[in-house]
């Protein structure tokens, strides 16, 4: 019996393993699934993390979180995927999980979550689920980001379930690097190897400039189910936050988020159906979503999205991981969430992107910038406290999609605007967007906020027919 088993092998090989060693793992036991996406010859992601978590929930897995770290290889021909997911899972509520040995050091003294006393702990800061490690200088200043390799990964999963009388077990069909490893791993070495297709290196396409133009938003109030006001083929790029189900109300009857969760895919699958009409042949979507759980139960918006976007004809193209350094610390048998995904589809084989993704250098290791990780901090401060809206996003996270998939003069279409992020993220980068909002209460609030931050107030506002 152990108390920790890690899988290190291909998805399908993995999926097959969780049903074989479930009766292997104790009671108490965590079982960890490290996963790379895996794509085929064209750079169209055909299994993903999601379909682990799909996969090892239906046969009765408790699922506890996402861990996700960066490697310093990139897999995919279309974007620089370097994430390793961590699919956490145990049997039972009450799995033994030591969190002690893997609190991140604190950066501000004596005060944590928040910058309060109260939440300080002298043993470190709550663990939270990106694995990126920091030196500081102690004095409120990160001096250096950590990649962390596969047997740091594998001895970190170790020290925070081992249990005393309970083995830990890794079982891999790759490549062992045994020097590395914690005394007291067994390994079991599978002699079949994955057969993964080889996938091409990331190579971008440069950023092309074009000639100065007028640029404008339009801000269209009703259902996107619906969006007759954009010609088909018209728009470059959508990027946006719909709303989650059953989560957050944006006070006003008939939103999307309120019904059941079938209704709520229905009506969604009409929104995605109507980004693909609109979008250019080499047009991309860029949907920021997370895993939500409710009452102890997995509910797999992301997946549901993918399957969605793939059956209307969408190229799935990767995940782009949002890592937000805060996060509400969380019980004992957890960690804090601090990173959200945003889920990337092109209407044509080749997603059109350039290689401004390279430039973002949010870390202080060259090895970690260029990849799939994004470390944007939500600006509330910058919004201001008189401005009511439950669920904005950041500007500069859609300011780099903007960057990186578009020219000026383009058109950005955001189909859930709420607050108007993305129109004023779009005519700043020198975009023409329009978006759709259905809570016209929401008017002021985007006015003000574009006002503020862009400087004018030429934004055109259209009522329309479709409220429902
Ligand atoms: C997650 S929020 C978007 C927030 C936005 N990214 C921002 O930064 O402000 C989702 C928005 O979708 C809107 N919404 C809900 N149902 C809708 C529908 N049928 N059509 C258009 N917008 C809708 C909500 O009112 C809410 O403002």
């Amino acid at each position: 019996m152990y108390g920790t088993i890690i899988l290190n092998n291909a998805i399908e090989n993995s999926i097959s393993l969780l049903g074989k060693y479930k009766d292997s793992i104790d009671q108490s036991g965590n079982i960890f699934v490290l996963v790379r996406n895996e794509v085929d010859a064209v750079g169209d992601v055909t299994s993903d993390f999601l379909d682990v978590i799909y996969a090892a929930t239906s046969i009765g897995y408790l699922y506890v979180n996402t861990i996700v770290v960066p490697t310093d290889d990139r897999i995919n021909s279309d974007l620089p995927d370097n994430v390793l997911y961590i699919i956490w899972l145990a049997k039972d509520k009450n799995h033994f999980f030591n969190k002690d040995v893997i609190r991140e050091s604190h950066i501000w003294k004596d005060v944590e979550w928040g910058k309060r006393a109260k939440n300080y702990n002298p043993k470190g800061k709550d663990p939270g689920n990106v694995w990126i490690p920091t030196k500081d200088d102690g004095k409120a200043h990160i001096t250096d980001h950590i990649l962390l390799s596969l047997s740091d990964v594998i001895n970190r999963l170790h020290s925070c379930s081992a249990q005393k009388d309970l083995g830990t077990l890794y079982v891999t069909s790759k490549g062992i690097d045994k020097l590395g490893l914690i005394d007291g791993i067994h390994i079991e070495q599978l002699s079949s190897p994955d057969v993964v297709t080889e996938s091409k290196p990331y190579r971008p396409n440069p950023p092309q400039i074009s000639q100065q133009k007028q640029i404008s938003g339009t801000v269209v109030f009703g259902t996107s189910e619906r969006m007759t006001k954009i010609p088909n083929g018209s728009v470059n790029v959508v990027v946006t936050s719909p709303p989650y189900w059953d989560l957050k109300d944006y006070f006003k009857e008939g939103q999307i988020g309120q019904e059941s969760y079938q209704t709520y895919l229905n009506r969604l699958y009409n929104v995605w159906k109507g980004c693909y009409d609109k979008l250019s042949e080499d047009g991309s979507l860029w949907l920021n979503i997370n895993i939500r759980t409710k009452n102890g139960s997995v509910i797999l918006i992301p997946r549901d999205f993918v399957l969605q976007c793939k059956k209307i004809g969408f190229h799935y193209k990767g995940v782009l991981i949002w890592h937000k350094s805060s996060g509400i610390p969380t019980h004992d048998k957890n960690i804090v969430d601090r990173h959200e995904y945003v889920l990337v589809f092109s209407k044509s084989e080749k997603l059109n992107i350039n290689s401004r993704i390279c430039d973002f250098s949010d870390y202080k290791n060259g090895k970690i910038n260029g990849g799939l990780f994004w470390n944007i901090n939500r600006k509330a401060g910058s919004v201001g406290k008189q401005f009511i809206h439950p669920a904005i996003y950041p500007n500069d996270l859609v300011s780099r999609i903007i960057q990186i998939t578009t020219s000026e003069n383009d058109m950005v279409l955001d189909p859930f605007l709420g607050s108007g992020t993305t129109l004023i993220a779009a005519i700043k980068e020198g975009r023409n967007c329009i978006g759709y909002e259905y809570n016209e209460g929401f008017k002021e609030l985007i006015i003000s906020r574009y006002f503020m931050e862009v400087g004018k107030d030429n934004i055109t506002f259209i009522e329309s027919k479709n409220k429902r």
